[in-house]
């Protein structure tokens, strides 16, 4: 007798809990990313399936208004997600998150969440996503750009088109086809963030192993990457180095033949020399 009280008292409450609570994001309401990234396990169409409102997310960085495809290490931009639909949808939904490596870590940090937003923590990352369903079809947060050195970071987004019946029945939704990509902007010209000592490449150009020799005035680890003339990473690796001279040795010969860009960071320092691929 207890026992039914009790089973069927979480029966309840678990009811409850899934009809009441989904209106907030997925991250927070389900524990899961439902954007669309590789993490997603199912985006927001496993349920909100029924095509209609044909929504489309359109997901962009703003600095000072204008939208940019590069971020400047450390500052702060704006991350906005619209929601383009047909057919007057009562109400909006979205998730989104940013990630970069081959480990899809948390690039940047969210804050600052606009109306109808809220900031999920989730396995280490965040997720900015709607706490309740929103009458506006245009969502914004502040982004602060990673540290230097983090390389290109993506952004992955999924929108709901809701009709308002507080179910995912007759709800339209989509995610982008392929993730908003920004690079670094190499900032090298400030004389102040060299690296003190620099370093030297040789050969170059370069067939198969290019070397590095450098005097580290202090011990730390110290990140190398190769960006191609496009500013992509082509190569990327950290180097725990002790003081004084040495010569690091890297295989190249893979890398497609063209002109690149070595920098070597530590801390806010950086320094780069051109180098050509053979
Ligand atoms: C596992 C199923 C499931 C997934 C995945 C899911 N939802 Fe939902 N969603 C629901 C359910 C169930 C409701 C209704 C519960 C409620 O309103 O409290 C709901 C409600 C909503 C509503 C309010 C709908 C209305 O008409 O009132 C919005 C907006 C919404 N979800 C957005 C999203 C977005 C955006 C995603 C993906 C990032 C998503 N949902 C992923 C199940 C899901």
């Amino acid at each position: 007798m207890k026992f039914r009280i009790i089973y069927t008292f979480f029966t309840l409450l678990a009811l409850a809990l899934l009809l009441v609570n989904n209106s907030a994001g997925p991250a927070e309401v389900q524990g899961l990313d439902r954007t669309g990234s590789p993490l997603s396990i199912g985006a927001c169409q496993l349920c909100h399936n029924s095509g209609a409102f044909s929504p489309s997310p359109v997901l962009e960085i703003l600095d000072g208004g204008n939208p940019v495809n590069t971020y400047e290490p450390g500052k702060t931009y704006k991350m906005r997600v619209t929601v383009n639909a047909s057919g007057g949808p009562a109400g909006y939904g979205f998730q989104a998150v940013a990630l970069s490596g081959a480990g899809n870590v948390q690039a940047g940090d969210f804050k600052n969440p606009g109306a109808d937003v809220q900031i999920t923590p989730l396995s280490g990352r965040e997720y900015p996503e709607h706490n309740k369903r929103s009458n506006s079809n245009t969502f914004e947060v502040d982004w602060e750009a990673p540290a230097a050195g983090t390389g290109d970071v993506r952004f992955y987004a999924a929108v709901v088109a809701a009709n308002g019946q507080d179910g995912s029945n007759g709800d339209g939704s989509s995610f982008l086809g392929s993730p908003i990509i920004l690079s670094e902007v190499i900032t090298n010209t400030a004389e102040a963030n060299e690296l003190p000592g620099g370093f030297t490449i040789f050969p170059n150009p370069v067939a198969s192993e290019l070397n590095l020799r450098i005097n580290p005035p202090t011990q730390g680890e110290y990140q190398l990457r190769l960006t191609d003339a496009k500013g992509r990473t082509a190569l990327s690796r950290r180097f725990a180095l002790s003081p004084g001279e040495q010569v690091l040795s890297l295989e190249a010969g893979h890398l497609p033949a063209g002109a690149y860009t070595v920098q070597v960071a530590y801390g806010q320092q950086m320094s780069s020399r051109k180098m050509v691929k053979w």
